[in-house]
């Protein structure tokens, strides 16, 4: 069995990849390889963050893996949160991100915005990066309680309802994580 880590020590995405890449590969987490490690992220882009650490990862493990980094765009804030969506008011603490990020939007009308995720995957000494998108619009108020972050005050285009109110199963069909990670389960089902 291929043994591949992903980068990460969030338990939930940890499932959700093991799940779409079946039994195949054997996925590691950060936790599983003894990594305690606080990697850093001081890039200005997705991809550099991701690159960052599943470059740490090859550095100091020699394993092949991966590693992603998503965020919130907001046009008419030119591009922001972007790479600072988890700590955009300078804390962790989402009320205060997306009360900022109401404040900064006011009024405005221009509203559209996307989530973002880049993969980026270092396998048999070669890079890959795998992209995953959904557009979509900031309201003005929160809606919904399920998710996480951002979720309460964006709804993809062509939906009604914000990602909170959606249940985790119609999210994850369309969500950018959803996007990306399909694409790098192709491409590792490809090489198999
Ligand atoms: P991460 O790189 O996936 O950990 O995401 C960084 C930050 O972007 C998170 O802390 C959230 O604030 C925001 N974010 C990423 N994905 C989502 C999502 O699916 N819904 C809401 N917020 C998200």
């Amino acid at each position: 069995m291929t043994k591949l880590v992903f980068a990460t020590n969030n338990a939930h995405k940890l499932e959700e990849v093991k799940a779409m890449l079946g039994a195949e590969f054997d996925l590691l987490s950060l936790a599983d390889i003894g990594c305690t490690a606080d990697i850093p992220e001081t890039g200005d882009t997705f991809e550099h963050n991701a690159k960052q650490k599943s470059d740490y990862i090859l550095t100091h493990f020699q394993m092949d893996c991966f590693a992603d980094d998503s965020g919130l765009e907001i046009d008419a804030l030119d591009g922001e949160p972007g790479v600072y969506s988890a700590h955009y008011s300078g804390t962790r603490d989402m009320e205060q991100n997306i009360a900022l990020v109401l404040e900064n939007l006011g009024d405005n009308l221009y509203r559209t915005a996307r989530f973002r995720t880049v993969i980026s995957l270092s396998i048999n000494g070669q890079q890959h990066f795998f992209e995953g998108s959904v557009e979509g619009n900031i309201i003005s108020d929160e809606r919904g309680g399920a998710g996480f972050g951002y979720d309460p005050i964006f709804i993809p285009k062509g939906y009604e309802e914000t990602f909170a109110q959606m249940s985790a199963e119609q999210k994850n069909k369309i969500s950018h994580r959803a996007v990306a990670v399909k694409k790098l389960v192709a491409f590792l089902r490809s090489q198999q």
